[in-house]
């Protein structure tokens, strides 16, 4: 796992764009996996600058979101669909048709699942997931004790997921029991992870993560087993990593040729 430790959010999340730049730039017809939540947000205006004053073409690119909560609708305005439309889709020239969101609306919930791992083999697979992290160490919406070779599929959130969630939705009472999730193994599958965390509130999940016993019961530790996982972090998610000037130094000492600056 690297880790990189930046001053702030916004600067960490410019360097997160342009690791998915760089993707793009060298494979056009990528396959990116997308998160949602408030992380990415400031990484997502930085892409579509890029777009649009740096000439970076969605043209290509594929993606297939992370998650969506079963029962809303699209349209909703806390749906992932209206999300991702507000703060990327409808700000690039990506394609429609190469856009994959899982549906809360989907009647046969095990076959739409299927269907969705099916779609992301038949895209030769990601290229590139973007991730956030719940407080609870959740990646997706796989909450603890879901299972490292777990697949997209139906999960109930936890009680803490709901509450941290209900500040995207005009009465907490209205957050969704349930969702769709790709899971830790559809992760795992994707060729870079790149994971990023911001605020102190994150500070003792990410020490979990990066320096804990790997456990389903943090299933954001699978990553320690991933051969390309990113984290990105600013200082306050930092504070509580043992080694945190080792992964600075690290950082300051790469090859020219493993830099990403
Ligand atoms: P957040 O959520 O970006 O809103 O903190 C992250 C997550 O739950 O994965």
């Amino acid at each position: 796992m690297e880790v990189i430790i930046k001053p702030n959010a916004s600067e960490a999340s410019v360097l997160g764009a342009k690791i998915i730049a760089q993707q793009i730039r060298r494979k056009p017809a990528t396959t990116l996996g997308l998160a949602t939540g408030s992380t990415p947000l400031k990484l997502y205006r930085e892409l579509v600058r890029m777009h649009k004053t740096e000439k970076l073409s969605f043209a290509r690119v594929r993606t297939f979101n992370l998650d969506e909560y079963v029962g809303l609708d699209p349209r909703h305005p806390a749906s992932y669909n209206a999300f991702m439309r507000e703060n990327l889709f409808d700000l690039v020239n990506i394609r429609k048709t190469n856009i994959h969101i899982p549906s809360g609306l989907a009647r046969d919930i095990p076959k739409y699942c299927a269907e969705y791992e099916k779609k992301i083999r038949k895209c030769g697979g990601i290229d590139l997931q973007l991730l956030g992290i719940g407080t609870d160490g959740h990646i997706g919406f796989n909450e603890p004790s879901s299972s490292f070779a777990s697949r997209t599929r139906i999960k109930s959130l936890t009680e803490k997921t709901i509450k941290d969630n209900a500040d995207f939705f005009d009465d907490p009472r209205e957050v969704p029991r349930h969702v769709i999730t790709m899971g830790v193994g559809t992760i795992m599958d994707s060729r870079t992870c790149v994971l990023l965390a911001f605020g102190a509130k994150k500070a003792e999940i990410i020490a979990r993560m990066v320096e804990g016993p790997v456990t389903a019961m943090v299933p954001a530790t699978a990553l320690q087993f991933h051969p390309s996982a990113v984290v990105i972090v600013d200082e306050a998610a930092a504070a509580a990593l043992t080694r945190r000037d080792y992964y600075r130094w690290v950082y300051e000492n790469k090859p020219q040729w493993q830099t990403y600056e």
